[in-house]
C-alpha cells in the first residue's frame, strides 16, 4: 500500500474491528480470542448462551470497558473515550432518570448535546408517537410498564444520533406483539437510515430479522463459534420473511449451532 506524505494510506474503512480480544474478571474468563470485523453501516447480530460474554463484548466495543488482550477499533477510534463518543448504547435494563417524564428522558441526549430543553422535547415528540407512547408523554418511568420503559430507553438511544448503535437484548422485556412490532420497525429504520449496529439477543428470529450477519458465540469463555451472512428481500413483510425457506433453514441451522454451543 502506498501513501503520500501527510495523508494516511486509503484503506476501506471498517466499521468495527476486534482482534484477538480477551477479557477476564478475576478467575472468570468472559471472552477469549474474539476476532470480528464488520463494515461501516453493517448490522451484526450476536447470539450465544447466557454468560458467554455478549454484554462484555458490547461494553468493550462501546468504550465502557477495555480488553485485557487484543485490540478494538470503532470507526477508526481505538481509545475507550473515542469509542464512547461514537457509540450509543442501550443496556439490558433501562436506565431512565426517575424524575424525568417520557419526553424528558427521550430528549436527554439532545439536551446533553446542548439543545435547549423545549426544542429537544419538541423534536422527540414525533418519535414518541411513532413508538406508541403518545398519551404517556408526561408520565414518569415508575408509571410505565417494563415494556414501555424499554421503548423510551430505545428511543433515547436512537435520538442520540451516534454512528454506532449497540443494543443489548433491547426487546427482552417486551410482550411478543410489541416486540414483533418494534423489531420490524427497527428493521425498516435501519434500512432507511444506515447505522453500524451490533445487536445482542437470545432470539434467533430477531437476530435474523435485524442482522445482515449473525455470529454464534460458544459458552464461556466466549469465542466466535460460527458466522452467517443473511440476505432476505428488503421489502418483505415480517410474515413473508418468517415463511421464506432461506429464513427457516437458517433459523434451524442457528438453533442447532446454539444448542451445540451451550
Ligand atoms: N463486572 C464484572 N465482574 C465480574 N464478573 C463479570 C463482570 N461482568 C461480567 N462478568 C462475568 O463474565 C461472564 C460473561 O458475562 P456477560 O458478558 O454479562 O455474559 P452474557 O451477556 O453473554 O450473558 C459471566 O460469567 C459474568 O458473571
Ligand atoms: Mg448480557
Amino acid at each position: 500500500m502506498t501513501s503520500t506524505a501527510g495523508s494516511p494510506a486509503q484503506e476501506p474503512e471498517a466499521g468495527i474491528r476486534l482482534e484477538e480480544v480477551g477479557r477476564a474478571f478475576g478467575p472468570t474468563v468472559a471472552v477469549s480470542g474474539v476476532s470480528l470485523t464488520m463494515p461501516l453501516h453493517g448490522h451484526l447480530s450476536i447470539i450465544g448462551p447466557s454468560g458467554c460474554g455478549k454484554s462484555t463484548l458490547l461494553n468493550i466495543i462501546s468504550g465502557l470497558d477495555d480488553p485485557d488482550e487484543g485490540t478494538v477499533e470503532v470507526l477508526g477510534a481505538t481509545t475507550p473515550d473515542d469509542r464512547l463518543r461514537r457509540c450509543a448504547w442501550m443496556p439490558q435494563r433501562d436506565l431512565l432518570l426517575p424524575w424525568r417524564d417520557v419526553l424528558g428522558n427521550a430528549a436527554l441526549a439532545l439536551e446533553n448535546q446542548g439543545m435547549h430543553r423545549k426544542a429537544a422535547r419538541s423534536q422527540v415528540t414525533g418519535l414518541v408517537k411513532r413508538f406508541g407512547l403518545s398519551s404517556f408523554e408526561r408520565k414518569l418511568p415508575h408509571q410505565l410498564s417494563g415494556g414501555m420503559r424499554q421503548r423510551v430507553s430505545f428511543l433515547r438511544t436512537l435520538v442520540a444520533g451516534k454512528e454506532v448503535l449497540l443494543l443489548d437484548e433491547p426487546f427482552g422485556a417486551l410482550d411478543s406483539i410489541t416486540r414483533a412490532d418494534l423489531q420490524f420497525w427497527l428493521r425498516s429504520a435501519l434500512l432507511e437510515e444506515p447505522r453500524t449496529t451490533v445487536l445482542v439477543t437470545h432470539d434467533v428470529e430477531e437476530a435474523l430479522l435485524l442482522g445482515d450477519e449473525v455470529v454464534v458465540m460458544s459458552a464461556r469463555p466466549g469465542r466466535v463459534a460460527a458466522r452467517y451472512a443473511t440476505s432476505f428481500p428488503a421489502g418483505a413483510s415480517r410474515r413473508e420473511l418468517l415463511r421464506l425457506a432461506e429464513f427457516t433453514e437458517l433459523r434451524d441451522e442457528l438453533l442447532a449451532r446454539l444448542e451445540e454451543a451451550s
